[in-house]
C-alpha cells in the first residue's frame, strides 16, 4: 500500500478487529440478484461493494445497513460501468478514439464522473483498453481500436479524468483498467472465446495499454473473461502476478470480471467452485465480482491451511485502502435532493456535441459535396436511421435515456436552411426483413438531394453481440441500391458500433460521413459537420475490413517473406505472394484514415540526422499545408519501420501524432523526436534492445501514406 501512515493505520487497526467472515465480506461484490437475503448479508459484513445500482436512494439505503447497523461500519463501494458518459451519454469509445484528442477524452472522463459520484458511484469499470482487430467481436465498440500506442494514450486519459474528479466533500472515483488481459483478441471475434498468443505479441502489442493505465495510476484492474495461452486469466499468475505486481510493480487491487472465478469451472480449469476459488485466490485477485466462489469457499480454504490469512489480509487491505483514499469512510453517503441538477447540465451537452462533431469522420467526398449549402434545399432522408433513438446512444448506455436523445429527422428539421423541404422515408427496419422500395423510390425521386441514414442498432454492438457476417444489417442493402439507382445525390450517415464491410456503399455515394453511435447530441451533430458548422477531422482507429475473409486485417502487420509489394528479388511472381486470389490485401479505408474539407499536402521532410546513436535522439519534421478553401484540423501520424531486426518486425509503427488547425493557405511544420524507447524493441528474453540497422520513417495522413525518410542506427 502507496506510504501514508495514517491510512495505513486506519486500514491496519480496522482489519485487526475484523473477523475471517468479514475480511471475506470486502472481497464480495454482488447486487439485488444476490441470492440470499441481500440486507442481511450487507448487515453481517457479508458485502464490500455493490455493481450494477443506480439508483441514489437504494444506493443510500443499502449504504447506511453497511455504515449504520453493520458491526464495524465499513461503508460499501458502488462500481458502474460508466463506460462513455453516465446519464449524459458521449460517443463510444471507439469513435471518441478516433478524435485521437485526449484532452478531449479526459474532460469526457472527468465529466462523466461528476455525474456519476453525484448519484453514488465511486468506481467505474473504465477504461476498457483491449486492443481490437477483429469487427466480428462486439466489444470493439468499447475499445480504442487497433493500435498499442493510441490505445496507451487513450488509457492514460481515460484514468487520469476518472480519477481527477472530486465533488465539493473530496469524495472522488477509482478506475478500472480492464479487461487483463488481451481480451480483444478472442478468436473468431467471438466474445468469451480462447486467446492464444506469443508472449512477444502479448507482450509488444496487447500488453501496453494495460500498462499505460497502471502508470497513469489506474487504482484497480479487472481480470478478463478469456483464458490466455491455456490460463484463464482471472486465475493467471503471469499475468497477475509476475507482469502486474513484479514488472509493473501495481499495488492497486484486482477485480474478477462478472463471475469469471465462477467460470473457471465451465474452462475446464476448476473440478467446482471451491477449487475455483483457490486458483484465483492465489493467482492474486482480490473480489470475486458476482460470484459465490469467495463467499461460500474462501473462509474453508483458510480453515483448511489451503489459503493463508495472510493472503486474505492482503486483499482486504487493499480493498480499505481503496474506500480510504476515494473518502468513503467520511462521506459515505449521496445527497439525493442534489442529484437532479448535476445531470445534463448544458456544459455537459455541449461537451457531447462537440465530442460527438469531433468523433464525425468523413471517409469520402466526391466533388467536394459536402459541406452542403445554406440555400433551401430539397432534402430526402432515408433509412432506418432516420428516426431511430436508442441507437445513437451506443450498447453501454446504461444510465441514458432515449427520450432525451433526438433523431436525425428531428435536428435537420431545425438544421435545414429556411425554405427547404424534408422527406423523412425509414425505408426498412435497422435489421428486419421488411423492406418498402416503392416509398424508398418516391421519396428519393422528389428530392435534389438523399442523406442515407444507415447501420447498425445498438444491440447489435457491445458485450455478448459478436457477428459473423459485417455487412449492413437487415435489408439495408437493398436500401441503398434502390436509392443509388434514383440517381440523386447521395450522403451516407453510417451509424455503428464497429467497422462494417461496406464496398458496396462507398461505391453507391457521393459523400460518407462516419457518426458511430454518437450519443445525445449525435443527431445535432450530424447537422454541424453536414452544415460545415464543424469541418470533420476524426481519423479511424481500427482499419475497415473489405469482406469478413480479410479479418483480422490491421496496418501493423508483419512483412512476411513473401510480402506483396517487396522490393528485390523474390523467386516468385505475383501470385505466389501473401495475398488473396479473390481479394486484396488492403483494407477498405486504413488504420488513421480521414478525410476533411480542408485539403492537406505534405512537403518537405527532414531528419536531423541520417544516423542515429542507440541512446540518441532523432528529429523528424515536415510541412504541412491547407491548400483548401476553409480552415481544418489535421491529425499528422508518425511511423516507422525497422527493416532487419533480430525479430521480425510490423512493417509500420505508430510513434507519434499531432493534430493541427489551419486557415486555408497557411502552412506550419510539425515536428516529432524519436527517442531511444521509440526504436526500441523486445529481445529473445523480452528486454528492450535497440539494434544498429537500416530504419525508415513517415509522417503522414493516414497508414498508408506520407512523405517516407530513411536514417541509420549506428553503434
Ligand atoms: C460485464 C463486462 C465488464 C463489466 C462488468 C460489470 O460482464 O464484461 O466489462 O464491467 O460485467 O458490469
Amino acid at each position: 500500500m502507496k506510504s501514508n501512515p495514517e491510512k495505513n493505520n486506519y486500514c491496519q487497526s480496522l482489519l485487526d478487529r475484523m473477523t475471517l467472515e468479514e475480511k471475506i465480506g470486502q472481497m464480495v461484490q454482488f447486487n439485488e440478484n444476490w441470492k440470499l437475503d441481500f440486507e442481511k448479508t450487507i448487515r453481517a459484513g457479508g458485502v464490500g461493494s455493490l455493481l450494477t445500482m443506480r439508483d441514489p436512494h437504494n444506493i443510500n439505503k443499502f449504504q447506511r445497513i453497511a455504515v449504520e447497523e453493520s458491526r464495524l461500519g465499513i461503508p460499501l463501494l458502488i462500481g458502474n460501468d460508466v463506460i462513455h458518459g453516465y446519464r449524459t451519454t458521449f460517443p463510444i469509445p471507439l469513435a471518441l478514439a478516433g478524435t485521437w484528442d485526449t484532452q478531449l477524452v479526459e474532460e469526457i472522463a472527468r465529466e462523466s464522473m461528476r455525474e456519476a459520484v453525484a448519484c453514488g458511484t465511486t468506481w467505474t469499470f473504465t477504461p476498457m483498453v483491449d486492443i481490437s482487430r477483429d469487427p466480428r467481436w462486439g466489444r470493439i465498440a468499447e475499445s480504442g481500436g487497433e493500435d498499442p500506442y493510441l490505445n496507451s494514450q487513450m488509457a492514460r486519459a481515460w484514468t487520469r479524468g476518472i480519477q481527477s474528479y472530486h465533488d465539493a466533500n473530496g469524495r472522488c472515483a477509482a478506475a478500472c483498467v480492464k479487461h487483463y488481459a488481451a481480451y480483444g483478441a478472442a478468436e473468431s471475434g467471438k466474445d468469451y472465446n480462447s486467446v492464444d498468443m506469443s508472449e512477444r505479441r502479448l507482450r509488444e502489442e496487447y500488453l501496453p495499454p494495460y500498462r499505460a493505465a497502471v502508470e497513469a495510476g489506474v487504482k484497480t484492474v479487472m481480470t478478463s473473461f478469456n483464458d490466455l495461452n491455456g490460463t484463464p486469466a482471472t486465475a493467471n499468475k503471469f499475468l497477475l502476478q509476475q507482469v502486474l505486481r513484479r514488472e509493473w510493480g501495481f499495488e492497486g487491487l484486482v477485480i474478477s470480471d462478472f463471475d469469471a472465478i465462477g467460470e473457471l469451472v465451465h474452462h475446464g480449469f476448476a473440478r467446482d467452485l471451491k477449487e475455483a476459488a483457490l486458483r484465483s485466490i492465489l493467482a492474486g485477485v482480490d473480489i470475486d465480482m458476482m460470484g459465490y466462489a469467495y463467499p461460500l469457499h474462501l473462509a474453508d480454504l483458510v480453515h483448511e491451511g489451503k489459503v493463508p490469512e495472510a493472503l486474505i489480509d492482503a486483499s482486504v487491505l487493499r480493498i480499505l485502502g481503496l474506500k480510504y483514499d476515494l473518502g468513503l469512510f467520511d462521506h459515505p453517503y449521496i445527497d439525493e435532493s442534489a442529484v437532479h441538477d448535476t445531470l445534463l447540465t448544458p456544459a455537459a451537452l455541449d461537451l457531447a456535441e462537440k465530442a460527438a462533431a469531433e468523433s464525425i469522420v468523413l471517409l469520402k467526398n466526391e466533388g467536394d459535396l459536402l459541406p452542403l449549402p445554406h440555400t433551401p434545399l430539397k432534402v430526402a432522408l432515408i433509412g432506418p436511421m432516420a428516426e431511430e433513438r436508442a441507437s445513437l446512444l451506443g450498447c453501454w448506455y446504461f444510465n441514458g435515456h432515449t427520450d432525451e436523445v433526438e433523431t436525425l429527422a428531428e435536428a435537420l428539421e431545425h438544421n435545414l436552411p429556411a425554405g427547404s423541404t424534408l422527406i423523412v422515408e425509414p425505408g426498412c427496419s435497422l435489421g428486419g426483413n421488411d423492406l418498402d422500395l416503392a416509398a424508398i423510390t418516391a421519396a428519393a425521386s422528389q428530392a435534389d438531394l438523399v442523406l442515407l441514414a444507415i447501420g447498425e442498432h445498438f444491440s447489435l454492438s457491445g458485450e455478448a453481440h459478436s457477428r459473423a457476417h459485417l455487412d449492413l444489417p437487415g435489408r439495408q442493402p437493398e436500401l441503398v441500391r434502390a436509392v443509388a439507382a434514383s440517381g440523386k445525390p447521395v450522403v451516407g450517415l453510417l451509424f455503428t458500433g464497429r467497422p462494417l464491410t461496406i464496398p458496396e456503399l462507398v461505391d453507391s455515394v457521393s459523400a460518407l460521413l462516419l457518426p458511430y453511435h454518437g450519443g445525445n447530441r449525435a443527431a445535432q451533430a450530424v447537422c454541424d459537420v453536414l452544415f460545415g458548422v464543424v469541418n470533420p477531422a476524426a481519423k479511424l482507429t481500427t482499419s475497415f475490413p473489405r469482406c469478413e475473409g480479410q479479418v483480422p486485417v490491421y496496418y501493423a502487420h508483419k512483412s512476411t517473406g513473401r510480402p506483396i509489394d517487396s522490393e528485390g528479388i523474390i523467386q516468385f511472381d505475383e501470385v505466389n505472394r501473401s495475398n488473396y486470389l479473390d481479394e486484396t490485401n488492403d483494407p477498405l479505408f486504413p488504420f488513421g484514415f480521414g478525410l476533411s474539407y480542408a485539403k492537406f499536402e505534405y512537403s518537405d521532410l527532414n531528419l536531423s540526422s541520417a544516423a542515429v546513436k542507440p541512446d540518441g535522439t532523432l528529429t523528424v519534421s515536415t510541412q504541412i499545408t491547407n491548400t483548401g478553401k476553409v480552415a481544418g484540423s489535421e491529425i499528422a501520424q508518425l511511423y516507422i519501420r525497422d527493416l532487419a531486426a533480430l525479430v521480425t518486425r510490423p512493417v509500420k509503427q505508430l510513434k507519434g501524432y499531432r493534430k493541427v488547425t489551419l486557415q486555408p493557405g497557411e502552412s506550419c511544420r510539425v515536428e516529432f523526436t524519436l527517442s531511444p524507447a521509440d526504436l526500441s524493441f523486445l529481445d529473445e528474453e523480452f528486454q528492450p534492445i535497440i539494434e544498429p540497422g537500416s530504419m525508415r520513417v513517415w509522417i503522414g495522413p493516414n497508414s498508408q501514406e506520407g512523405l517516407m525518410g530513411s536514417f541509420e542506427i549506428v553503434a
